[in-house]
């Protein structure tokens, strides 16, 4: 593995992070949940990103993570980077969805008892809430690093003016961003053009998510959609109409160009990510420990 400092701050992250947004809810076998994230933590893989809503049910993925780290690496604790986030809707009523001070401090008690962790290494505001002022957002986010529950602050999916006004007040407290997280891989790359130069000017990491574009940007769909493919499970994110005709022929060139360099497809996506200069990490999902195997060979061609 190969560790980068997460922008101005002191912190290293593995630059193949594990996301449990797919595959490690109650929905999914625990057993093969445990073995991808055994695996992924010999391999190096340090940092684990969670959300409170992770699942399905909602939740599941955080009772997952702590029942492995509770029976298999209960001593390994101090050599991790667990994160976890508040912002889309978790629980009914008003006080379980957005950025209000109300929603993150409950939800962030409720996540540290899923994992049974004492604090988590990053919790983020998992996104903007125009209805809430951001300095609520963010002297949230301050406070719950002040109280202890967690070490640093991270933001994710905030628009670029709400995403600098982010950085200043979190600086102006003494709680740096020490992460900024946003969708990029090689079909969407409006972040990497719009989010990544904010975050490198103001001393933040940049960790992408979806860097496969959940599984498109890999074999996985160039011969239809496999049952049990992200694609084709009811709970999935990725839906069946998005596997387009002309996305894929989109998809084969870069296949092509991919085995023109002796890449599967996937070790490509991820390359082209973590040559663009700032960035830190990206975060992969799995529902294999194969295809994390193959992943974590692009660290070798990098
Ligand atoms: N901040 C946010 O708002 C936000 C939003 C989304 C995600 N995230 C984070 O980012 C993480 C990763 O997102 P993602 O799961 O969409 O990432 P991704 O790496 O783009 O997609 C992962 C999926 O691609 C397929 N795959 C991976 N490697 C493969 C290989 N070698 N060969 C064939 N198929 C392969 C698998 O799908 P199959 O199931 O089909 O096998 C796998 O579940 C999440 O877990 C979460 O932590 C954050």
């Amino acid at each position: 593995m190969q560790y980068r400092y997460s922008g101005h701050s002191g912190l290293q992250l593995p630059v193949l992070s594990l996301g449990l947004w797919h595959n490690f809810g109650s929905v999914d076998r625990h057993e093969n949940a445990r073995a991808i994230l055994l695996r992924a933590f010999e391999a190096g893989i340090t940092h684990f990103d969670l959300a409170n809503n992770y699942g399905p049910v909602p939740g599941s993925a955080e009772i997952t993570f702590g029942r492995v780290l509770r029976e298999d690496l209960a001593t390994h604790r101090d050599e991790m980077i667990i994160s976890s986030k508040a912002g889309y809707r978790m629980w009914d009523g008003p006080y379980g969805d957005g950025g209000s001070r109300k929603y993150l401090m409950a939800s962030c008690d409720q996540s540290l008892k899923r994992t049974g962790l004492d604090y988590f290494d990053i919790f983020y505001s998992h996104r903007y809430d125009p209805n809430t002022p951001i300095e609520e957002t963010m002297q949230a986010l301050v406070d719950i690093v002040r109280s202890g529950k967690a070490l640093y602050a991270g933001i994710s999916n905030y628009p670029a003016d709400k995403q600098v006004e982010c950085y200043r007040y979190l600086a102006d407290a003494h709680v740096p961003c020490v992460l900024s997280q946003y969708k990029a891989n090689m079909l969407f790359t409006e972040k990497l053009e719009q989010n990544l130069p904010l975050a490198q000017q103001h001393g933040s990491g940049f960790i992408c998510y979806s860097p496969l574009a959940q599984g498109i940007l890999t074999d996985r769909y160039l011969n239809g959609i496999p049952e049990g493919s992200r694609a084709a499970r009811p709970e999935g994110y990725l839906q069946r109409e998005q596997i387009t005709d002309e996305l894929m022929a989109h998809v084969r060139k870069l296949n092509e160009e991919a085995k023109e360099q002796g890449l599967t497809l996937a070790q490509y996506a991820l390359r082209y990510l973590l040559r663009q200069e700032g960035v830190t990490s990206v975060i992969i999902g799995a529902s294999s420990v194969e295809q994390l195997d193959k992943n974590l060979q692009t660290i070798s061609n990098l």
